[in-house]
């Protein structure tokens, strides 16, 4: 094969996926998405979790799946829910069932990474008050405690906290997840109590095992101003990704939040508490200020949405406010987190679609940025497709134009079907490269776009 035939990745390059305990385990009695599901009015059609993909039976005939298909990491969530189902009772056989199957990866040759909280609370931590009320620190850390003795002499990539941002805004600024809150305040209290909690997790892990590895994953939004010559939709742009990409990176690097116009706060240890920075990147978003609108919001009574956040009509989107699929901002997410100086992870990266085709070109033209990245020099180890398989998506449920399994899911049958993306990722992840072959065979319109100019390989 000639040089330009294939992007290759560096040897020991992690391949895999990631997937979340309520998503995919079933029967979460015990937490607050469980709740809300109950209760009704949040979820599409009203849908509950109910069995998931049945995980917590057969995770295992997946563990097959991905090794057949030549995964070699798995990110997974641990359900604090499960292991602390009331504040004065451990469930020591869920535990064991995190060993049994942490097991079944390591059997199968593939690293996990372990994540410690993944959106979801025990319904008794929501009842008080879940992350806006500092007390839950402690109760996080002894959670955290118990399951890192227990598991930390197989695994070593520790993920803390997924997406603590994204937590925050949807449950406690827009009100569309658990709490179903808008108020800022408390929204501002728990981002830094999640940054304590993830200061105070890092700690808790290495003094139990100092191997560990210990990051978080990042949500990372690419914010582009709607009109390019407007200097306020670029001021705009900046604000967003200070707020959305930066604030909570600054606050567990350098150990004190800075907002705009308030006193800086400290974060007690939370200074350097990254060993990597996972980025789970999905989209793009066109920003900007409206005039006529902001004029207008000054006038009592006249009130107009000034902050505009939307999409280009022509551009490859997802449904509803998704956004755009754009797959050089990937690059760019990870260019931007060069400055916090640690080894990189793609922990997310994945599309909703009903349909497959839309799925393999993301994931190529997706992995060629990871590519040029790391030819440019992005220290990234690895790199995790969101998701396995077709699961619950929080407040979309089973919404079919949400799917975004590698394996399709009957819910009704627990049946599975790997899907062409499944085998186009899987071929790309035993080459370690991606081959003209594959791009051939799987998406033969994007040959001339990634092999017919000048590309380096
Ligand atoms: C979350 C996943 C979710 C995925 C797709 C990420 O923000 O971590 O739990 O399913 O996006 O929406």
């Amino acid at each position: 094969m000639q040089a330009t035939d294939a992007f290759h990745f560096p040897r020991g390059f992690l391949w895999g996926t990631a997937t979340s305990s309520h998503q995919v385990e079933g029967q979460q009695a015990n937490n607050d998405w469980w709740a809300a599901e109950e209760q009704g009015g949040m979820i599409y059609k009203n849908q509950r979790s109910g069995p998931a993909c049945d995980w917590w039976n057969r995770a295992e005939e997946d563990f097959d799946r991905m090794a057949d298909l030549g995964h070699r990491t798995h990110r997974l969530s641990i359900e604090w829910s499960s292991i602390q189902p009331k504040p004065d009772r451990w469930d020591l056989g869920a535990l064991d069932r995190y060993v049994e199957m942490i097991s079944g990866l390591r059997e199968r040759d593939i690293e996990p990474m372990v994540t410690l909280h993944h959106f979801t609370n025990p319904i008794w931590v929501a009842e008080r008050g879940g992350w806006a009320n500092e007390n839950i620190i402690p109760l996080f850390q002894k959670y955290v405690e118990r399951v890192v003795r227990r598991l930390s002499d197989q695994v070593t990539l520790w993920c803390t906290i997924n997406e603590p941002m994204v937590l925050v805004s949807q449950g406690m600024m827009l009100g569309l997840w658990p709490p179903g809150k808008r108020d800022f305040s408390m929204a501002r209290r728990a981002a830094i109590n999640l940054a304590r909690a993830h200061a105070v997790a890092y700690h808790t892990i290495h003094d139990i095992d100092d191997r560990a590895q210990v990051g978080l994953a990042k949500h990372m939004v690419v914010w582009n101003p709607d009109h390019i010559w407007l200097p306020t939709d670029h001021l705009v742009a900046r604000l967003f990704n200070f707020i959305s990409n930066h604030i909570f990176l600054r606050a567990i690097t350098q150990g004190v939040v800075r907002l705009p116009g308030t006193r800086p706060i400290r974060i007690d240890r939370a200074r350097g508490t990254l060993e990597w920075l996972g980025v789970n990147y999905y989209q793009r978003y066109r920003v900007g200020l409206r005039m006529r609108q902001m004029l207008q919001s000054l006038i009592p009574g006249l009130s107009g949405e000034f902050l505009y956040r939307g999409t280009r009509p022509d551009h490859p989107q997802g449904p509803g406010t998704w956004g755009e699929f754009h797959p050089r901002g990937l690059y760019e997410s990870l260019g931007s987190l060069m400055r916090y100086g640690v080894p990189l992870y793609v922990t997310e990266n994945g599309i909703p679609s009903q349909d497959d085709g839309p799925r393999v070109r993301f994931l190529i033209n997706h992995l060629h940025q990871l590519w040029n990245a790391i030819q440019d020099g992005f220290p990234v180890q690895g790199y995790y497709h969101w998701s396995l398989l077709d699961n619950f998506e929080w407040a979309e449920g089973y919404n079919p134009l949400y799917r975004f399994g590698l394996i399709e899911v009957d819910f009704e049958t627990q049946q599975r079907r790997v899907r062409e993306s499944g085998q186009t990722y899987g071929q790309i992840a035993q080459a370690n490269a991606i081959t003209r072959d594959t791009v051939g065979r799987f998406a033969p319109d994007l040959d001339s776009h990634l092999f017919g100019g000048n590309h380096r390989s």
